[in-house]
């Protein structure tokens, strides 16, 4: 398939691309604009590793052909969240947390918890686990991110965290 010009504004900032319109987006993320946060994992839209924000809603990159984004909308990837010498509160959790072992469902997990967190500011475990069943982690630190998300919502609700 021909190469062809796209326009993708993730983390804030219109990045031009040359590809093939059927390029997952995953690809272009990590190939083109060096941006490997955003992980492989199973390529077929199973394990979330690579799910990024697109306007505020998590979607598995490894899914989507960069011609089915639309221009205008709004890609967060990981990068676009904290940084390590200014993690986001909820990523502090997941550190406190010790909430991964490899780390490689992490970036994905965030994006997953961060999407959950902004139309549900205040979910309970049962939501939580429920919104988190479709991330999976070869490591098994299942126990470990709920608690995380669930005690990042317990601090924003004033409550303390045991
Ligand atoms: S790599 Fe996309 S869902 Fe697994
Ligand atoms: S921490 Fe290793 S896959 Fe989740």
């Amino acid at each position: 398939m021909a190469k062809q010009s796209f326009t993708l504004n993730v983390n804030g900032k219109d990045h031009r691309v040359r590809v093939e319109p059927d390029e997952p987006l995953l690809w272009v993320l990590r190939d083109n604009l060096r941006l490997t946060g955003s992980k492989f994992g199973c390529g077929v839209g199973i394990c979330g590793a690579c799910s990024v924000l697109i306007d505020g809603v998590a979607r598995r990159s490894c899914c989507i052909q960069v011609a089915n984004v639309s221009q205008g909308q709004k890609i967060i990837t990981i990068e676009g969240l904290g940084t390590l010498e200014n993690l986001l509160p909820l990523q502090k959790a997941f550190v406190d947390y010790t909430a991964f072992c490899c780390g490689f469902c992490t970036p994905g997990m965030i994006i997953t918890a961060t999407a959950l967190l902004a139309r549900n500011p205040s979910p309970s475990r049962e939501e939580i686990i429920q919104a988190m069943d479709h991330n999976l982690c070869r490591c098994g630190s299942y126990i470990n991110i709920i608690e995380a998300i669930e005690s990042f919502v317990k601090d924003q609700r004033g409550e303390k965290s045991e």
